[in-house]
């Protein structure tokens, strides 16, 4: 036989409906338990209720006992409702709050008052045109240790060559070594030679530093490194991969070039690269003219050099060369003062500068 809920006497109805409207009205968490400690705390309304239960008569405790447990339920269930409500309200409000809209229309925002550097973009273009030849890219730091960045090149100590790096050095360290600011990015070359087996194929580019400022010198510039290491490469691979990047890179049909014997401490033969250019009033134009102007260095790889690396030189060899970023950035694109690079005037930024979302590839052309 079922039996009917004990019907609540007016006043616990009364108390129910009261606390059920300030459940439903709580605001927040905190209101909410606010209203939970004054119902069912300690010393909450309902609690008080139930102390009564002790000193009523066994009948009436047989009907007040269920009324009271089922109020204490329903009220238990409805402020556990709210709170999962109040919870899920309060989730919604921050993730409305907190959300980023992707949509943004990046040519109606400030981003396009925005420049890139052409550093930045020089080596963007490197970078796309040296990828397409098959090279990777790698890195080394700025600090560099004396060894790598001259010992294990074949600079021996007290070469006449290491002064004219006109070195940057950090203070001597206790153990008596010091470190430097690296001169140039060669060290990339021996840093990579030490962690891969041949076949090698990189550039490095990168910041690099001398004591040295002028229209066409800042203490602080920037190189290209190339290396390529297997058992076969020669000179007249290095010819044509110097060729085709001033092709590629200055945009011109013809890069006619000039191979000079020079004298580099971790190459042998050593060359300096010129390429044919016009100067006249108006700057210089390239792939023309009965002029020269030098742009790199490069050569084979020194056989001490890569004996350094624990490669052995009668299975491999190799060519390299180091350009300077800065040098073919003022040819390709004008820029008079290379002082100004540095300088983070905006005015020059603006002019010389390049929107941020044409990226250079081959494809869709290195510059516009
Ligand atoms: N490291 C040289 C410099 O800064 C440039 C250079 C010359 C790099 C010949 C090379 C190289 O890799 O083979 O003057």
């Amino acid at each position: 036989m079922d039996v009917a809920p004990t019907p609540l006497p007016d006043d616990l109805a009364q108390l129910e409906a009261a606390i059920t409207a300030e459940i439903e009205t709580a605001a927040d968490e905190a209101a909410l338990e606010t209203v939970r400690v004054a119902a069912l705390g300690k010393k909450g309304t309902v609690a008080e209720r139930m102390k009564t239960l002790g000193k009523m008569s066994p009948d009436e405790r047989r009907t007040m006992g269920p009324a009271l447990n089922g109020l204490k339920a329903r009220i238990t269930d409805e402020i556990a409702a709210r709170r999962e409500t109040l919870v899920a309200e309060a989730l919604t409000r921050q993730l409305a709050s907190e959300s980023v809209d992707v949509t943004l229309d990046p040519q109606a925002a400030d981003i396009v008052a925005g420049r890139i550097h052409p550093i930045s973009q020089v080596m963007d273009e490197l970078v796309a045109i040296f990828a397409d030849l098959g090279f990777s890219i790698a890195e080394g730091p700025d600090i560099e240790t004396d060894d790598l960045n001259f010992t294990k090149l074949n600079f021996p100590e007290g070469h006449p060559a290491r002064d004219m790096h006109d070195t940057f050095f950090l203070p001597e360290r206790a153990d008596g070594t010091r470190r430097l600011l690296r001169t140039h990015t060669s060290p990339v070359q021996i840093r990579t030679m030490l962690q891969q087996k041949p076949p090698i194929r990189i550039i490095a580019p990168g910041r690099t530093y001398r004591c040295d400022s002028d229209q066409t010198h800042t203490p602080m510039f920037h190189q290209v490194e190339g290396l390529v290491i297997d058992e076969t490469a020669h000179i007249g691979h290095l010819k044509w991969v110097l060729t085709e990047f001033c092709k590629a890179f200055f945009e011109v049909e013809d890069a006619a070039m000039r191979f000079r014997p020079s004298y580099f401490p971790f190459t042998e033969p050593s060359y300096e690269v010129d390429i044919r250019c016009k100067r006249s009033a108006d700057g210089i134009e390239l792939g023309t003219g009965d002029d020269w102007l030098e742009i790199l260095g490069s050569g084979m790889v020194h056989p001490n050099v890569l004996r350094n690396c624990g490669i052995d030189p009668d299975k491999y060899q190799g060519f390299a060369w180091g350009m300077g970023i800065d040098r073919i950035a003022m040819l390709k694109y004008g820029m008079p003062d290379l002082r100004a690079f540095f300088e983070a005037d905006v005015r020059w930024l603006k002019h010389y500068g390049f929107q941020p979302l044409d990226r250079p590839s081959l494809g869709g052309g290195l510059s516009r």
